[in-house]
């Protein structure tokens, strides 16, 4: 469903800081997949997010997103079909507006759903049942201004809007980072039941290695633009965490360098 074909981003070219951020990727997704991304820090892992998103053009290769070559549509045009978070739970969201005001806007992102002023009464028990299923009590709070929750809540809402209108691709860069571990967890697990309950392919990077190989099907190692490792099935069953450190070392001739990932 998703086919990065060869896909290179040098940053800055020409100059002292010139920096080959991915180096002619390929990557296959099949439907359903849920892909963890690791690394050490600059591999590249969030380039790779921005390339499929349209954050900036690839230098060369192909993206298809269900057989469409997307490899030059504009980033808006993308955000129709993929859902995107980030680490910083004040992005992605409008802090003065309220929550269903916020979920209206990325209701609206469907053509099926148009515009209108204010939010429709059938909008908002839609709106309102689905917050319910974040277990966050969010449900009696839709006129609460988004910039008045916590954190975790936000991120919570943020990926409940990312996934309102179900997209092909759900893109998460390292989107628990920033909370505390009780509250990541959570955000994890509502994560998790989006996924499923939508079957969304999904990549996600994190810098916790265990929940990289724990959740979803298919775990990617990246490294200097490239991607080293990329394990799915028995293998993966089987991997354990010291492993995955050793085969990281083996194949980059590198220790892996990301403190929040050694120390998580
Ligand atoms: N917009 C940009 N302009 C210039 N250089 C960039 C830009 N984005 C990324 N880079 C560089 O490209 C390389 C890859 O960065 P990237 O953000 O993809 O790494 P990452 O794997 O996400 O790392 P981290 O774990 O620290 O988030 C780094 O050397 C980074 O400095
Ligand atoms: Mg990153």
């Amino acid at each position: 469903m998703l086919n990065v074909q060869n896909v290179s981003k040098t940053f800055y070219p020409g100059t002292v800081n010139e920096k080959k951020a991915l180096d002619q990727v390929s990557l296959t997704l099949q439907d359903g997949d849920f892909v963890s991304i690791i690394g050490s820090n600059g591999a590249g892992k969030s380039t790779l997010l921005g390339a499929i998103a349209g954050s900036f053009l690839a230098d060369s290769g192909r993206i298809l997103l269900d057989g469409e070559d997307i490899t030059l549509m504009p980033e808006y045009r993308r955000a129709n079909h993929i859902g995107r978070l980030f680490q910083d739970p004040m992005k992605g969201t409008a802090p003065s507006m309220t929550i269903e005001e916020n979920l209206a806007l990325a209701y609206m992102r469907s053509s099926r759903h148009g515009f209108s002023l204010g939010v429709k009464k059938a909008d908002r028990l839609y709106f309102r049942e689905r917050l319910a299923q974040l277990g966050l009590g969010l449900e009696d709070r839709l006129t609460t201004k988004m910039g008045l929750l916590s954190g975790g809540q936000r991120q919570a809402v943020t990926l409940l809007m990312a996934t309102i209108v179900t997209p092909k691709l759900l893109l998460l860069d390292e989107h628990t980072a920033a909370l505390d571990p009780a509250t990541a967890q959570k955000v994890l697990d509502i994560t998790q039941e989006i996924v499923r309950e939508n079957r969304i392919t999904t990549m996600m990077i994190t810098h916790n290695m265990k929940s990289s190989l724990q959740l979803g099907n298919r775990t990617l190692m990246m490294n200097n633009g490239s991607i080293i490792l990329d394990i799915q099935g028995a293998e993966r069953e089987s991997m354990t965490v010291e492993k995955l450190l050793e085969l990281f070392s083996e194949k980059s001739k590198e220790q892996l360098d990301n403190d929040r990932m050694l120390l998580s």
